[in-house]
């Protein structure tokens, strides 16, 4: 049985890639820094349950920070059969409010990583990176050959960095790289920063549901025990690829809401209003190369997860219904910013979100918060 590294393991990916790991038997070292780009309370969620699983260990550090080569002792001269980097900051919107954490934690992060693989003697190296990095016009659906060369965020240029390091150290040290491409995930405990969690909680509590322009465009979504099983597989010697997961089936947001709208029997309240530049109007993954690869073929309909995720809602209903939005969010990060001991460093991540924003109370949990970075 294996022995892995997952970095961002309390995140959305990395927390279930993680549990499909120790459920095949396998070891799992969970790095993590617990930041708040997003509500903690989703991450302490899904690390509770890790940690409650025989052959889990956590380490609560950040990957961007050199030090963490030499201090932590789960690290340190460990023999590891693969590193799985998914840890980042993520997300078009909020890159551009804030391009120097996406740096930090994607570029000089993976470096650090890269890193441990070399002095640490780990042959295998997978890198989350993402459909972003297509650019403007790409051909749809769109195959891992098609340019990657102009990055239209930060979000993008910094997971292009990270891609070209990762060939470099391939390249000089002969590590064994696989970059997993990913287009649109959800799912179950799924980021709260994307449309398919917040849908599903807006119409769930009747709140009005907030659409960026007219809402026919379009994403493929892949449903998350489909993107952690084919990272997985991307675990096999494949010496330096590029390859895409996810993006399989397609649906506009106005269709998305009507299946919400269908799957939870509630009628939504929809505002529509300006487009987001920042945003890409679709995307579509050619998977035929993970078929080949990985023989990766995704076995969760769009409907099926979608139930998924509300029943899971359901379920956490009695906290998941205060986790905020990313304009609510940046509101109560910004409050307890001015209050607390975090210093100016905390830039608003609203993310462009094109709605006013309301004043909101600060949640007592993150009265005293501290930045975890
Ligand atoms: N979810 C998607 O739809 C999607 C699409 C394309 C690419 N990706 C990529 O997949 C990976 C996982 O995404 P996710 O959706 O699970 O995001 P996530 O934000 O839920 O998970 C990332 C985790 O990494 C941690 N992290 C961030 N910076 C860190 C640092 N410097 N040190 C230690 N930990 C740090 C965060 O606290 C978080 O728990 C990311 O690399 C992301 O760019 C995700």
């Amino acid at each position: 049985m294996g022995h892995y590294l997952v970095t961002g393991a309390a995140g959305f990916i990395g927390s279930r890639t993680s549990e499909i790991l120790i459920g095949q038997g396998h070891t799992v070292v969970g790095i993590d820094n617990m930041n708040d780009a997003y509500d903690p309370r989703m991450k302490e969620y899904r690390l509770k349950k890790l940690q409650a699983m025989k052959g889990f260990e956590f380490v609560r550090d950040d990957i961007s920070d050199k030090g963490i080569l030499n201090r932590q002792a789960a690290l340190v001269n460990r023999q590891f059969d693969g590193v799985i980097n998914l840890a980042a900051r993520a997300g078009v919107r909020f890159s551009v409010d804030n391009p120097w954490v996406f740096v930090e934690s994607n570029v000089l992060g993976t470096l650090n990583m890269l890193e441990i693989c070399r002095q640490y003697g780990c042959k295998k190296f997978i890198l989350a990176s993402t459909s972003s990095i297509y650019g403007e016009n790409p051909p749809y659906p769109t195959p891992e050959t098609a340019s990657s060369s102009e990055p239209m965020q930060p979000y993008a240029a910094s997971k292009k960095g990270a891609e070209a390091l990762a060939h470099s150290y391939h390249h000089l040290y002969d590590i064994d790289v696989t970059i997993v491409r990913y287009f649109t995930v959800y799912g179950p405990a799924g980021r709260p920063d994307l449309a398919m969690f917040r849908f599903v909680q807006w119409i769930l509590e009747g709140q009005p549901i907030r659409i960026n322009g007219d809402g026919n465009q379009s994403r493929g979504f892949t449903y998350i025990d489909d993107i952690a099983r084919g990272t997985i597989a991307a675990l096999k010697p494949l010496g330096y690829e590029v390859i895409n997961l996810g993006g399989h089936e397609v649906i506009t947001i106005n269709q998305l809401v009507e299946m919400v709208e269908d799957l939870t029997g509630k009628k939504a309240v929809v505002q529509h209003g300006p487009p987001n530049l920042a945003d890409m109007r679709t995307n579509q993954a050619d998977v035929s190369k993970a078929k080949e690869l990985l023989n990766w073929n995704p076995q969760v309909t769009l409907r099926e997860g979608i139930g998924n995720l509300i029943n899971w809602y359901n379920a956490e209903r009695e906290w998941a219904k205060e986790v905020p939005d990313a304009v609510k969010f940046s509101i109560i990060k910004t409050e307890s910013t001015r209050e607390g001991p975090r210093g100016a460093e905390n830039i608003s991540e609203s993310g462009g979100l094109s709605f006013p924003s309301e004043r909101y109370t600060i949640h007592p949990c993150f009265r005293n918060s501290k930045t975890t970075r």
